[in-house]
């Protein structure tokens, strides 16, 4: 976006535009090919941030080059901020601006950058050009004239990344922004590359628990078996005294058994799930059935609600699937002590809305919500993991979640928690839908 006239006058400090436009393009090819060399490798983007930045600051002649996260709040607005920079000599540092910290871009005056970098498009042009609203945090930069390009992992939008010129620099050209715009889906993809890095080490983490809360299970009961025994062969024992002492010991070691019992068959269902009966229904009726029993463990203080619209028929097993919803409603009401509401929500995925409910892509959603305390961002990254607690003194186990995953796992779903930042925890299932099973047995027998 050229402007019209001479360009306004660098500020004091500004280092001032040398290079020539035909070099620049070639610099930021060549600068561009090793960014996507290093992007592509096995890095994290923690790694090969900084010298990303600056390789495609530096050959693009601008004062700096950074990339903005995304948080996408549940209302839908985005809060952005600033991970990484590169300045080149003599330009102050933003990293460490508040203003640039959890900015709500539609409060601060940037719904239009919103809007076109959610579209995929970039933010081209001289900042005195740019809408009013917008210019009183770049002019505060000192900034002149930017690029920015929208970062999407996969579908997702992660961030941006940006390039700032605060001195006087050759417009820039669609040749640029197309080669820059490689480094920012370079950057998308090894973001993605690096959520299923860390989704399969999960997985991993979850198969090698799962065999061995499995094998612990199997022994811990053969040894309940021989105690049960012990306290059958005692309590039968006509020879023995009667006492109201020794009923009293019965009843503590039966009370321990059932306890022991319970807590095997908690790791059994963590180490096996899919073990069951899959069966094609109809999950808002699924939910709809089991709701008695939900409010029964809910208690009378906190109302459950169920909103269902149709979806495609999944395969879950019913026992298993009860078992979620149990884990989860059990779990809200843990955390609102006080009361509270939790709402079960079925219906098409969004994800998937258009698609064919019949079709490989159709997928069903469970949306669990409360309106307690929430889920800390702290702990965001741990509360699937199998025995992670915050209620070890109240006997948790850590293992309701941890099941809730493998078992929704081992029916091709997926279940994660809903972004961080709305109110109380939110918990969103996918399963696939049952269609495609259907028809590929058709197939099959055919
Ligand atoms: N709805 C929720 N609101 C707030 N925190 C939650 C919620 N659900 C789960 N958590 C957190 O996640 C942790 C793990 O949950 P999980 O169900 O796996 O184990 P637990 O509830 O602690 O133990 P158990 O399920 O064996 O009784 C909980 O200890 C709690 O800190
Ligand atoms: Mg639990």
């Amino acid at each position: 976006m050229p402007v019209a006239g001479a360009p306004p006058s660098p500020p004091p400090g500004a280092v001032p535009a040398t290079t020539p436009p035909r070099d620049r393009r070639e610099a930021v090819v060549a600068a561009v090919a090793t960014a996507v060399g290093l992007m592509a490798g096995t890095l994290p983007a923690r790694d090969f941030a900084a010298p990303v930045l600056r390789l495609l600051g530096e050959a693009s002649g601008v004062s700096r080059a950074y990339l903005f996260d995304f948080q996408r709040k549940a209302d839908g607005r985005h809060l952005v901020t600033q991970r990484y920079e590169w300045t080149a000599p003599h330009i102050s540092p933003q990293i460490d601006n508040p203003d640039l910290q959890g900015l709500d871009m539609i409060d601060a005056g940037f719904g239009r950058w919103q809007e076109m970098l959610l579209r995929g498009e970039p933010i081209v042009g001289e900042i005195a050009e740019f809408p009013v609203s917008e210019r009183p945090i770049l002019e505060a930069q000192q900034i002149l004239s930017l690029l920015v390009q929208p970062v999407f992992a996969g579908t997702r939008i992660h961030g941006m990344i940006g390039f700032d010129a605060c001195s006087p620099r050759e417009p820039w050209d669609g040749f640029e922004i197309s080669v820059l715009r490689i480094a920012a889906q370079a950057w998308g993809a090894a973001l993605l590359r690096e959520e299923h890095d860390a989704q399969l080490r999960h997985m991993q983490r979850m198969e090698a628990m799962g065999r061995m809360a499995g094998g612990v299970a199997h022994d811990f009961n053969n040894v309940l078996s021989v105690v049960g025994g012990a306290v059958e062969a005692l309590q039968g024992d006509a020879a023995g005294p009667a006492t109201a002492g020794n009923d009293r010991y019965g009843r503590i070691l039966r009370h321990a058994l059932d306890q022991g019992r319970g807590l095997t068959r908690r790791l059994l269902d963590f180490s096996r799930p899919g073990g069951g009966q899959a069966q094609e229904l109809d999950l808002g009726e699924m939910v709809a059935s089991a709701l008695p029993l939900l409010r029964q463990a809910a208690g009378s203080h906190v109302r459950l609600e169920l909103r269902r619209t149709a979806a495609p028929r999944v395969r879950i097993d019913p026992v298993q699937c009860e078992q979620v919803l149990l884990n989860l409603v059990i779990n809200a009401r843990d955390a609102m002590p006080n009361g509270g509401r939790v709402r079960l929500e079925v219906g098409p995925d969004p994800a998937t809305a258009g698609a064919d409910p019949k079709g490989a892509g159709a997928r069903t959603s469970l949306r669990v919500t409360d309106n307690g305390p929430g889920i800390p961002p702290a702990l965001r990254e741990q509360i699937f993991e199998p025995f992670f607690t915050t209620k070890a003194e109240r006997g948790g186990t850590g293992l309701g979640l941890s099941t809730a995953y493998a078992i929704i796992t081992a029916h091709g779903g997926t279940i994660r928690l809903g972004p961080a930042g709305g109110v109380g925890a939110e918990f969103l299932i996918s399963l696939p839908s049952a269609g495609p099973a259907r028809a590929r047995r058709v197939r099959a027998a055919g």
